[in-house]
């Protein structure tokens, strides 16, 4: 958020009162909040119906790091004139089986003319209040799971050098057009401490997001990082993209003997996810059953790493 522009108060606003929250929270009543969020990008792969499963489930996605359920969606187009209307078609129908997929509906939308394609939504969910998950509460002790791969700015940033095609990132196509919905529901099934979703300011940004919001030490387990495929030799070819560097810049200092980190962790670990999994701080003797719980659902889970007490607000690569 910019600074420079007044915050509002208002008691039933709860995500005032989150640090880095990932979606606005408005309370209702005593048993429901809006919860929602909106974002759209320009198409980062070439097929124009996986891109428009892509935005959509990038902009669900923080609906279900607060535990919400989404009711409603809107969709935000810019569309060139000159291009083919068929190809926006096809974006607006991958987006609309995935809001579908999510059990919510597209009520409507605005569309302008724009030199390069941007979609997204707007989308309004509900949480209950007393429920609610946030980037508050992890706690010394917890463990956290990550529920997506790592790597999706690396691998688009190949496949527009076009050193790989959309068959070598098969994966992580079918990865970013994956909801966080099952996991979101794990995660609710078991109750957690804490959770984000990884997006644009990387692993080391949300993480760190995260510990300073739960005034905790992260620890990641550099060895434990789950890729997507090619992942790792892209990087090593060079293959970074610019928000990398931004990231790193930005987070290294928060980073307990950043500066000694190697680059190969450095990379991954700066990488500006798409529609990037779930990062969720769960109390220790819960782990298995969030494991198990995404595994019925049909999700996935890695363990890669734990909260610590001190130094608070920092996170520390082991
Ligand atoms: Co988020």
């Amino acid at each position: 958020m910019l600074r420079q522009l007044p915050t509002f108060e208002d008691e039933n606003l709860l995500s005032a009162a989150i640090p880095f929250a990932d979606a606005g929270v408005y309370r209702i009543d005593d048993e429901r909040a809006l919860v929602q969020s909106v974002d759209f990008f320009t198409p980062i792969v070439d097929d124009p119906r996986a891109y428009g499963r892509i935005a959509a489930a990038n902009a669900l996605s923080d609906i279900y790091a607060m535990g919400g359920r989404p009711l409603t969606a809107l969709s935000l187009v810019g569309f060139p004139a000159c291009l083919d209307h068929a190809i926006l078609v096809e974006i607006l129908l991958g987006g609309t089986e995935k809001v579908k997929e999510a059990g919510a509906v597209i009520v409507g939308g605005h569309t302008v003319d724009d030199d390069e394609p941007k979609v997204g939504l707007a989308v309004t969910g509900l949480v209950d209040p007393h429920r609610m998950v946030s980037t508050v509460g992890a706690f010394p002790g917890d463990v956290l799971v990550l529920t997506k791969p790592l790597g999706t700015g690396i691998l688009t940033t190949a496949l527009k050098g076009e050193i790989l095609t959309e068959d070598d990132i098969r994966d992580a196509i079918t990865g970013m057009e994956t909801l966080n919905r099952m996991a979101c529901e794990a995660m609710m099934e078991v109750g957690v401490s804490a959770c984000t979703d990884i997006t644009g300011f990387s692993l080391l940004g949300h993480a760190l997001e995260l510990a300073g919001a739960s005034d905790v030490l992260v620890e990641i387990d550099a060895g434990a990082l789950p890729v997507y495929p090619h992942t790792r030799e892209m990087a090593a070819m060079g293959l970074i993209p610019g928000g990398a560097y931004k990231n790193r810049d930005h987070y290294l200092p928060n980073v307990v003997d950043g500066e000694k980190l190697p680059n190969e962790i450095l990379d991954i670990m700066s990488d500006p996810q798409t529609s990037g999994g779930l990062l969720i701080a769960v109390a220790a003797e819960r782990l298995d059953a969030l494991l198990g719980k995404l595994e019925e659902k049909g999700a996935k889970g890695w363990t890669v790493g734990r909260v610590h007490e001190k130094p608070a607000g920092r996170l520390r690569v082991v």
